[in-house]
Order: C-alpha cells, then sequence, then structure tokens
C-alpha cells in the first residue's frame, strides 16, 4: 500500500502522473483536492503540464473557518497554487460551507468523487477530521484540535491567528470516492502513518479508516 519515493519532486511527479492519466481518461473528472505544504509540489508540476482542466470540477477537502479573501483561506492558497494558473472554471471549483447539506449533494448528484488527493496531519487526521471524528462523519462544521492549531500556525504571524473552526468533508464522505492518493512527505509523520496504515482501524485515528478503502494508495518520501 506504501510506496516509498527518493524525494520530494518524485513525490510530486508521481502524484501528478495520476492526476494527468485521470484526467486524460475522463475530461469530466471530480477531483477532491487538499491543501497545506504537502501538495504545493504537485500542484506546481500539474500548472507546469499541457492539461485540459475546462470540464474539471474540483471539491476542496476543506476551508478554514474565516474570511474567504484573508491570504492564508484555503481559497486564496488554490487560486494563488492552482487555479489561477490552469483552464479550470472557477465556477466548478467548490469549496465546503455552512450549506453543509448542499456540498454533499452536489457531490451525490454527479455521482461522486472520482479522484481525492489527501494528506495526513501529525495527530492522524484527514482532511480536518480530527480525532475521535466518527468515521460516519459527513461535511460539518469542526473545532480544530490544539496540535493542528500548533501544526499550522507555521503559516500565520502567531498562533492567536490561526482559525479554530473549519469546514470539512466527512471520514464516511471521503470513503465514498472511487479512488484515493495520501501523499506524506515528511519522516516526522512516519511513524502516524505507520500506525494509521498497520495499527488497530479506531477514530482516535481517522487515517486508519482509509484501510478499509479497497482502492487507496500511499506515497512517502522523508
Ligand atoms: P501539511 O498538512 O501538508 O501542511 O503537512 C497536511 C494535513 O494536515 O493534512
Amino acid at each position: 500500500m506504501v510506496n516509498t519515493l527518493s524525494n520530494y519532486k518524485e513525490l510530486s511527479s508521481t502524484v501528478a502522473d495520476i492526476v494527468e492519466q485521470q484526467l486524460k481518461e475522463e475530461p469530466l473528472s471530480r477531483l477532491c483536492l487538499p491543501t497545506g505544504s504537502t501538495p504545493l509540489g504537485l500542484y506546481e508540476e500539474l500548472v507546469n503540464r499541457e492539461l485540459d482542466w475546462s470540464s474539471v470540477m474540483t471539491f476542496n477537502l476543506d476551508v478554514y473557518l474565516m474570511n474567504v479573501n484573508h491570504p492564508q483561506s484555503y481559497q486564496s492558497y488554490m487560486r494563488k497554487n492552482l487555479f489561477d494558473r490552469i483552464n479550470i472554471y472557477p465556477t466548478l471549483c467548490r469549496y465546503p460551507d455552512r450549506n453543509t447539506r448542499e456540498y454533499e449533494q452536489k457531490i451525490k448528484g454527479l455521482g461522486g468523487i472520482d479522484l481525492c488527493i489527501l494528506g495526513i496531519g501529525t495527530n492522524g487526521h484527514i482532511a480536518f477530521n480530527e480525532p475521535g471524528s466518527s468515521f460516519d462523519s459527513r461535511t460539518r462544521v469542526v473545532v480544530l484540535d490544539e496540535q493542528t492549531i500548533k501544526d499550522n500556525s507555521r503559516f500565520f504571524d502567531s498562533i492567536e491567528d490561526v482559525p479554530t473552526q473549519a469546514i470539512t468533508m466527512g471520514l464516511g464522505t471521503i470513503m465514498e470516492s472511487k479512488k484515493i492518493v495520501l501523499m506524506v512527505n515528511s519522516v516526522d509523520k512516519l511513524n502516524i502513518l505507520n500506525v494509521a496504515i498497520n495499527g488497530e482501524v479506531t477514530e482516535s485515528v481517522p487515517a486508519s479508516i482509509l484501510q478499509r478503502h479497497d482502492n487507496v494508495e500511499v506515497y512517502y518520501c522523508d
């Protein structure tokens, strides 16, 4: 299940190959996309490839509950790192908002997510499904874990500036994706990755639910 790659460039280009193949096989693909530091190289790779995004629809995994125009909002992140640099229609780029049921219905109505790219938090979260999240959870407003706030404070001037709430796709929502790719790019996450992939399947390690998915690939580099 875990594919170990020699460096971050290789990790990024390997996952970019998977996205490229998906878009070539299915121009109307519905992708679920992550934010954070891990996918930055992937987005750079994708921008540099001649891909047609004109029929692609994206659903982001999560957003902070904050001003969407703030430079650290995930909407700003996606525009800056990907959407403003490819030929995707902005109206086809969706983010969870307080109308969580509508987000779920939209995904379902379109036939579900074809490819979901994930990262993992140092506490084992996927999207903002923090430890203790129900395996049946759906898109909802959540309170961020102390560890997540600490980890993400590196993107903000001070830890007090990190939003404490977010809206995330649920674990149940993510698990309905046809294919899932988990990207992990730090030796600091090797331990939690091992626990998630080889340990007990438990709600205290949200990523452990991936053991129950029959089409998941994990790509790791240190
Ligand atoms: P990172 O975050 O890519 O910034 O390490 C991953 C995550 O928290 O899911």
